[in-house]
């Protein structure tokens, strides 16, 4: 049984990230998406609570993934669910530097954890959550970004109305 885990914010899941778990776990028995609880200092605009319904709701025909959610280190909860493959996506050579540090931070702190990085589909390259909220703030089209569950209720957090 071969277990990875895709871990990430997901504030909120776009269709970059529907992408690399859709490829990605097609190579494992089990894909795990885990949603970081808390992020720094900075206000998530989704509780944590609410992106892993949301992500549950747009990954349900995906049999072999399940979303939790995580606190604390990364490497920690990956052996709590008995993984040692992370997957990241690669978006563009600016993602670089910033993962190259995560996954060599974490084969440091578990050594029986590897990182294998998925490049984002050309389609969704420039795409990023928070690009996502920031359009939406404004009360842009995010349709091209997100499915139309997680558009209606994106804009539901800023007052927007959208049209879905
Ligand atoms: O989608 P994101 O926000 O770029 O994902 C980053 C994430 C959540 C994978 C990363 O910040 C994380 O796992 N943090 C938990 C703390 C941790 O393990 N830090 C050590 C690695 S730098």
């Amino acid at each position: 049984m071969k277990r990875a885990i895709y871990p990430g914010s997901f504030d909120p899941v776009t269709y970059g990230h529907i992408d690399i778990i859709k490829r990605s776990s097609k190579l494992f028995d089990e894909l795990i998406v885990a949603v970081l609880t808390n992020k720094g200092k900075t206000t998530p605009l989704f509780l944590a609570d609410e992106r892993v319904n949301i992500l549950n709701e747009v990954l349900k025909d995906l049999k072999n993934v399940r979303v939790l959610s995580y606190d604390g280190l990364l490497v920690d909860f990956a052996m709590e669910v008995d993984a040692d493959v992370i997957v990241r996506g690669l978006r563009a050579v600016t993602d670089f530097d910033y993962e190259l540090q995560m996954s060599q931070t974490n084969s440091v702190l578990n050594r029986k954890v590897d990182t294998v990085f998925f490049t984002t589909s050309l389609k969704y390259a420039y795409l990023s959550s928070s690009t996502v909220r920031e359009v939406a703030a404004y009360g842009g089209d995010i349709s091209k970004f997100v499915p139309p569950y997680v558009e209606k209720l994106t804009y539901e957090k800023f007052g927007k109305k959208g049209d879905k």
